[in-house]
């Protein structure tokens, strides 16, 4: 026996658990859980399965950065660790926070045509309450008041990405972030996943092969490993309806707000 041997299992395989290099920080509904997994092919990168949410809710943020590691995946020196919270983005108590913990960490936000965003959004809301057999109203009501968009709509908020990147920017600056294009890779995934790679200096490793078109789902699906594997039922699901002449409205009242968030980020858009 060596009388020095109170390293644990864990070191000895210098694996550790270590706060995230990068952060997906939105957008609810954008495709978050899709980047996350597809990030996870790469043998470079580990990432925590669960939702974090330590910036954002106050209960775990008092916990502090230890509770905060205590969440992430082991990995080897060298190791991205990746981390997904789509309330990040939103909230604004969160930017100095995560500046706080790592003024040089990578920031992902991945966006989708916040019409569609809002209606995925809404499904979502809606699902919860009708399995917790809770009221709910249909979108129309919640959208509409009076003949037109109504701004107090938290949906519709969320959608508004330049008000909260505003906020994002008054802290990090632009080249910390990366905007992925959440309808591309809905239609194929591979291209946006290499341009993730880039920006993250990772060798490029995942290709093609790692993704496979699902007929059944109507969504590309993972390949690694000899694994098979799909996002659960909860992701691509069929939205909830929408009148025309409210989505008309939608499109009408987020054209401001969209061509602002294009100038933020440098970059336009093909949304509604
Ligand atoms: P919908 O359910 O509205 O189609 P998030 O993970 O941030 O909640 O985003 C969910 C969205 O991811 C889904 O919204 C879906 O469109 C999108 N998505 C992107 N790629 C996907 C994939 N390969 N499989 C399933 N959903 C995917």
């Amino acid at each position: 026996y060596s009388s020095s041997s109170s390293s644990s299992s864990s070191t000895y395989n210098a694996t550790q658990q270590r706060l995230p290099g990068v952060i997906i920080i939105g957008v609810r509904k954008g495709g978050t859980r899709a980047l996350l997994e597809m990030l996870n092919l790469h043998p470079n990168v580990e990432v925590a399965k669960a939702e974090v949410h330590y910036f954002n809710v106050e209960e775990h943020y008092r916990r502090g950065l230890a509770w905060y590691r205590a969440q992430m995946p082991f990995t080897l020196p060298g190791q991205l660790t990746v981390e997904k919270t789509p309330g990040y983005f939103a909230a604004p108590q969160v930017p100095l926070r995560v500046w706080d913990m790592n003024p040089a960490v990578r920031l992902l936000l991945i966006v989708r045509d916040p019409a569609e965003r809002l209606v995925s959004d809404y499904t979502q809301v809606l699902h919860n309450r009708l399995t917790r057999h809770k009221p709910y109203q249909p979108l129309d009501e919640l959208l509409i008041h009076k003949g037109h968009i109504d701004p107090g709509y938290k949906a519709l908020q969320r959608s508004l990405y330049h008000q909260h990147l505003a906020r994002w920017l008054e802290v990090f600056p632009r080249e910390q972030f990366h905007v992925v294009d959440g309808d591309a890779l809905i239609r194929d995934p591979f291209p946006e996943l290499r341009k993730a790679e880039r920006f993250l200096d990772l060798p490029p490793r995942i290709s093609p092969s790692n993704f496979y078109y699902n007929t059944t789902k109507g969504f590309y699906c993972l390949l690694s490993a000899g694994h098979d594997k799909c996002l659960d039922e909860s992701k691509g699901r069929p939205h909830a309806p929408l009148s025309t002449q409210a989505f008309k409205k939608l499109c009408r009242y987020l054209r401001k707000p969209n061509k602002l968030f294009f100038e933020m980020v440098g970059r336009s858009f093909s949304w509604c």
